[in-house]
């Protein structure tokens, strides 16, 4: 039984007010709140336990090491990998793509050969592509989604020709919420030979994610979103293609020796993670993750559904609001604007003076805004701790703009 209230009594700042109206926090696909046991951990983390890891041999160097490492076996479990060695951890989901980008696709990729994207990627997802576009003449194949905001997984299939390399997707959409059949993609591009790269940033965060099962070769994760810290994250690579890897940043740890003239790398995973890492943040990362798995990425998954559902059915009542994209399964991500209403951000002034924190702007998807033939949003998006009665709230202040503006 998920008791919604007493999840809502681990997050100490859901019980703030902001601009004298109790929060309603609304930005989750930004980024989440914290847990009471992840602040603990962070605090803990500094104030008692904190050193560098893999490079002391004193007490604390190793106690660091010991819950440091001991969260690459943690995002292993969480995301169904075979081995922790299969998982990296870096800052994020950026530096995950990045990797992946400098490490795998730069090396092997020549111009005039493929990337296939669809067009709901975040920038994270698109950007380092465009570095290989403009550095060494690759092609970005961009496949369109359905005007319901689903995505055809027989078009990405369809978009995999003989001079592609990758595909990258989004197991979730930050602007839509659309769930996209990652597995379907995965298994046919396995069968034409091509790696698939899916950015997990949003998924993770709501549905249980087993990556075996998904069959894919990179799997992007950030800690901040799955209600861990800011600068924590991981990217799961499958044993073979870690293998294919070149390191991306050099530095401390990721070597084994170094002279004048040579360096030899440290073993994978250790080796695509140079420098001093986010150590108390990855260590929070690890909380978080077991704060989630405590809940049950199942009871998440259907309290969110109740809520999405929920916010659907209202949102329907509202003739005058315009949601984008209804993909069937979608996730509590809803990306909304009022006819006449002006731009999304007079909008989310007015929710915040609410008390209602939503994002608003192009969500870092410019090519999915332009394919929608719009500019900005107000985006809702949910969490594990948001209630159909903060859905009230939000339709409250949304027909406050709609009475001032519209
Ligand atoms: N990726 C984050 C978002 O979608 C920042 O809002």
């Amino acid at each position: 039984m998920y008791d919604i209230q007493s999840v809502r009594s681990d997050f100490p700042i859901l019980s703030r007010e902001v601009n004298g109206k109790p929060l309603v926090y609304l930005d989750n696909g930004a980024s989440a709140q914290k847990p009471q046991v992840v602040i603990d951990a962070v605090t803990r983390g500094y104030a008692e336990e904190y050193s560098n890891v893999h490079r002391g041999l004193h007490y604390l160097s190793n106690l660091a090491t010991e819950k440091y490492e001991g969260v690459r076996g943690t995002v292993a479990r969480f995301l169904g990998a075979a081995s922790e060695d299969e998982i990296i951890l870096n800052s994020g989901t950026t530096e995950g793509i990045n990797m992946v980008a400098y490490g795998w696709a730069m090396p092997r990729m020549e111009a005039g050969d493929e990337i296939v994207l669809s067009i709901m990627e975040h920038h994270a997802n698109i950007v380092p592509w465009h570095f290989l576009r403009e550095r060494q003449g690759v092609v970005i194949k961009w496949v369109d989604v359905e005007p319901d905001g689903s995505l055809d997984p027989q078009k990405m299939i369809d978009a995999i020709g003989p001079k592609t390399k990758l595909v990258g997707i989004t197991h979730m959409s930050n602007v839509l919420g659309t769930v996209v059949d990652v597995k379907a993609i995965c298994t046919a591009a396995r069968d034409k030979g091509v790696p698939v790269l899916v950015d997990g940033s949003q998924a993770a965060v709501h549905m249980s994610v087993n990556v075996a099962d998904i069959g894919c070769d990179f799997y992007a994760v950030t800690g901040h979103k799955l209600y861990g810290p800011s600068g924590s994250g991981a990217i799961y690579v499958r044993k073979d293609r870690m293998a294919e890897m070149r390191p991306f940043m050099g530095g401390g740890d990721m070597i084994r020796d170094v002279t004048r003239d040579t360096v030899t790398w440290n073993d994978p995973p250790m080796m695509f993670e140079a420098g001093t890492p986010g150590i108390v943040q990855t260590i929070g990362l690890g909380v978080a993750l077991d704060y989630m798995t405590g809940l049950g990425m199942e009871n998440i998954a259907a309290h969110e559904a109740k809520v999405r559902d929920y916010a659907r059915d209202r949102f329907k009542g509202l003739n005058w609001l315009q949601v984008q994209g209804d993909a069937p399964g979608k996730g509590a991500i809803f990306s909304l604007s009022i006819e006449g209403a002006g731009h999304a951000h007079d909008i989310s002034t007015v929710l915040d003076k609410k008390g209602v924190a939503v994002r608003a702007g192009s969500h870092c998807a410019m090519p999915l805004m332009d394919a929608m033939g719009i500019n900005a949003t107000c985006r809702a998006s949910f969490g594990l701790y948001n209630t159909e009665a903060e859905v009230d709230v939000l339709i409250d202040a949304l027909e406050l703009c709609h009475d001032l503006f519209a």
